[in-house]
């Protein structure tokens, strides 16, 4: 039908009938915000080129889970950052049962029962080359050595009280043996979000800096085994195994730059699919505001919507609270 049979405009020329015919939504429920925690007391510290993003010890990250329940936020992804002194070449920490992650998860479900925890399955917070697995004497990243401490890590997440354990350290094979070792351990109901599909790109700065593994890697790159942003096919190949091995929902990360693959994978797959978007995106966005180049709440939830368009159900983002807050 063409004009003036059909005039678009006329499902555009009020709020009311704008709302009617809308496609997609941001909802609270289905955001989740990713938080840093330090060991300690009352800390409350900014992180270089992350402006709002704060590492707080647990006790003042008793607030946020407050607030985020309050604005209808009802998942939080936990980051350890820890002390120089922990971190060793095979990432120890993070096989300690009362470790920071354990201990967090512990007093969050005390407090907060009706929270959902979601813990990173990486090494990277705790190697003292902040590499997300082990390394050999050259400086190689070992698959089948670092799955297997992957798996043990997840197994002491779950068993401390995570929902959600989230691989994100792109190790071939860890999905199915992390997913062996929970259902032999009775942690039957433990979900399985994999970071499958996770690109080695320049938007993880401020994360690296809030975690203090940016110094570790200094010159050193994640490219043999995160994914070269040039390829399609492959991140559909990822997802793929990831679910096959037992992944519950998967993950996009980045998220603006990679919404094709976010559409891509939704087309693909029968999971949900999770979208990230990453520390440089929320810094992109603020830093823009800042420059009052864009309207920083108009930015941000536009950045969102995208993501929900292309088929995220799900959204990682260091701005939940704020979008939350926009949605009221
Ligand atoms: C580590 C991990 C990273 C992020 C989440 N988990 C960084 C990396 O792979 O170097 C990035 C998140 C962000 O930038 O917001 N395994």
């Amino acid at each position: 039908m063409s004009f003036p049979a059909t005039r678009l405009r006329r499902l555009r020329q009020n709020a009311v009938i704008r709302s009617l015919v809308q496609e997609h939504a941001i909802r609270a429920e289905q955001l989740v915000l990713p938080v840093f925690v330090v060991p300690g007391q009352n800390i409350e510290e900014p992180v270089e080129g992350f402006f709002d993003v704060k590492r707080r010890s647990v006790d003042k990250l008793m607030a946020v889970c407050d607030e985020a329940l309050t604005a209808g936020v009802q998942t939080l992804a936990l980051f350890p950052v820890l002390d120089a002194s922990v971190k060793d070449l095979k990432g120890h920490e993070a096989l300690n049962p009362e470790g920071l992650v354990p201990q967090v998860a512990q007093t969050i479900k005390s407090n907060f029962p009706e929270l959902m925890l979601v813990a990173d399955v990486a090494l990277d917070p705790y190697t003292s080359h902040g590499q997300d697995g082990i390394i050999d004497d050259k400086g190689k990243i070992l698959n089948d050595e670092t799955v297997a401490v992957l798996a043990k890590q997840a197994l002491i997440s779950a068993q401390s009280g995570i929902d959600v354990v989230a691989p994100s350290d792109m190790m071939d094979g860890r999905v199915g043996v992390i997913r062996e070792t929970l259902e032999s351990n009775g942690c039957t109901d433990t979900i399985i979000l994999s970071y499958a599909a996770k690109y080695c790109s320049a938007f993880y700065g401020p994360f690296r800096e809030a975690v203090k593994s940016k110094a570790c890697l200094a010159k050193a790159d994640k490219k043999t085994y995160q994914m070269d942003p040039a390829n399609t096919a492959e991140a559909l190949r990822e997802i793929q195994s990831d679910i096959e091995e037992g992944a519950d929902c998967v993950m996009v990360k980045p998220g603006l730059p990679y919404l094709d693959i976010i559409t891509q994978a939704k087309a693909a797959f029968d999971v949900p699919i999770f979208a990230y978007q990453v520390s440089g995106e929320y810094a992109m966005l603020k830093a823009a505001a800042q420059a009052r180049a864009i309207d920083y709440e108009q930015g941000l939830m536009e950045s969102l919507l995208a993501l929900k368009r292309a088929g995220a159900s799900g959204i990682f983002t260091y701005a939940a609270l704020e979008a939350a807050a926009l949605l009221r």
